[in-house]
């Protein structure tokens, strides 16, 4: 089979929501403490007045370019007391931690996120204690947050030095509240109950938030009953999925499986979204369906990522070493969500430091996994409008994880996906081929173009390779390629992350 690309940037999908980039900071191992917040560190010099890693913020904000961190969990936040975490630091208690195990000393809290955000210059997205914490609790870190009144919390906020609202935006109705491991798991329908009365309250206080419902993968029962019952409440429905496999095409093929929980819980939405309009009956021609609501809720994918629980313990700090196999399944969500641009609104890599993590801190410093590297690039270049690709590559037809994907999707050795902005064309492929190089004409480059080549692994690199402190040997390799002819072919060698970009 030749394989070839093509792409017209006059076929676009949907805008691409900037915020697909996002991140994800729980107290959890070495996230917060160790690598958002460090004030012993003994290399004083890496470390900002506020007790910050300033390699950390650099890598962040001036690198990643992340534009929203959600924050403080994750499973952590099911028994989380965020008025613990506020005041005089001397004077908060330590508490048990119930999700990892450990001791949550409080020495992080609410207004040091904040100002941790407001240094990395990104967003804060709050996820709320619907596990032990009450509604009382919730409306008062909303009003403690967004209040500009002179009321209790809103006060309380500007006797610990801060006059102005944060007016944080977006707020998690809980985290994963249907899992077992959850303190406080609930059912489907004692959920959606409380999440109904939640938002109803919550947006009487501050009607400016935007709400987002806890569903699971996307393609459950459970998203299917939290959306139906509250979608109108709701702005964004939140899914987590993490991908794995114990050989390379298992881990790419899991990466490529999420397309359809994506998929699937859109289709959720638009079923919540409809009702039987049976009035005409039994005139069964005449039968429609209606909105039952005017907005259609986004997906947010608020933990995504490769992770294996059996190689990295959650109790054990969940600290992954990622290969250039990974980072090639990094490649295939991004191009995912690129190419789903029109059913998303957000999504945060579950996590963002040290804690199943593209970057990773010693006392040294921070150095970059390799999955670091495509999402670098994505973040830098796939913005703007996504534009239809198509892809003729020959697919993978062995074992897949999870086994269902085997019978349900097609693995191509070749993912792709194009964002047109700024006059330019920016495409992002994935070989995953662990042999094959392909040469690819790329229809619609013209002649006499100059495109800038960012390539991650292929020629010199072993799929399994990682990087460490003192070796980032998966890395960028940049390079330029001249369009001597129409539709000249591009090599993109085996086992390579490869964007490329161009003016249109
Ligand atoms: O990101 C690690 C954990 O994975 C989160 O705490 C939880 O929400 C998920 O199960």
């Amino acid at each position: 089979m030749k394989a070839s690309i093509s792409l017209n940037p006059e076929h676009t999908i949907a805008k691409i929501d900037p915020l697909i980039y996002g991140g994800f900071t729980e107290h959890m191992g070495r996230c917060i403490y160790g690598g958002l917040y460090d004030p012993k560190n003994p290399n004083t010099s890496l470390i900002t007045p506020s007790g910050f890693r300033s390699d950390v913020l650099s890598c962040m904000r001036d690198e990643l370019s992340c534009p929203i961190v959600r924050y403080p969990g994750g499973n952590f936040v099911a028994t989380y007391r965020w008025q613990d975490g506020i005041g005089p630091v001397s004077e908060r208690p330590c508490r048990p931690e119930l999700a990892w195990s450990g001791v949550e000393s409080n020495a992080f809290g609410t207004d040091e996120f904040m100002a941790w955000c407001a240094e990395a210059r990104c967003e804060p997205y709050l996820c709320l204690n619907m596990g032990t914490g009450t509604l009382e609790d919730g409306l008062a870190w909303v009003e403690y947050c967004n209040g500009s009144k002179n009321t209790y919390y809103a006060d309380l906020r500007r006797k610990n030095g801060r006059q102005e609202p944060y007016n944080v935006k977006y707020w998690a109705l809980g985290n994963e509240m249907w899992g077992p491991w959850q303190v406080e798991q609930h059912s489907k329908e004692d959920y959606a109950k409380k999440a109904i009365q939640w938002a109803k309250a919550i947006k009487l206080l501050d009607p400016s938030v935007k709400l987002i419902l806890c569903g699971k993968d996307g393609a459950s029962d459970w998203d299917r009953y939290v959306l139906q019952e509250c979608l109108k409440w709701v702005d964004m429905h939140s899914i987590h999925y993490y991908s794995a496999g114990d050989s390379h095409y298992k881990n790419i093929s899991s990466a490529t499986a999420s397309a359809r929980n994506i998929q699937i819980a859109s289709s959720l939405v638009d079923l919540a979204r409809c009702e039987l309009d049976l009035s005409a009956f039994p005139d069964v021609s005449r039968i429609t369906t209606r909105a039952r609501s005017e907005t259609r809720p986004k997906i947010c994918v608020d933990e995504w990522n490769v992770w294996d629980p059996a190689r990295a313990p959650g109790d054990q700090g969940a600290e992954e070493r990622y290969t250039l196999s990974d980072a090639l399944a990094v490649g295939v969500w991004l191009n995912t969500f690129v190419r789903h641009a029109s059913e998303l609104g957000m999504c945060t890599i579950a996590q963002s430091v040290n804690v199943i993590a593209p970057l990773m801190t010693t006392e040294a410093g921070v150095w970059r996994q390799a999955t670091y590297f495509p999402l670098l690039l994505a973040a830098a270049y796939l913005h703007g409008e996504s534009v239809a690709v198509h892809v003729k590559a020959p697919t993978y037809g062995g074992e897949t994880f999870p086994e269902w994907a085997r019978d349900t999707i097609a693995v191509p050795m070749v993912d792709a996906a194009a964002s047109r902005h700024e006059g330019h064309l920016n495409l992002s492929v994935v070989n995953a081929d662990l042999e094959r190089d392909f040469l690819m004409p790329l229809e619609g480059v013209k002649k006499g173009v100059e495109v800038q080549v960012f390539v991650v692994g292929g020629e010199g690199t072993t799929v399994d390779m990682h990087n460490g402190m003192d070796s980032e040997v998966v890395n960028i390799k940049e390079s330029t390629w001249s369009v001597e002819e129409d539709g000249a072919k591009f090599k993109f060698q085996k086992h390579s992350y490869t964007l490329l970009r161009w003016k249109y």
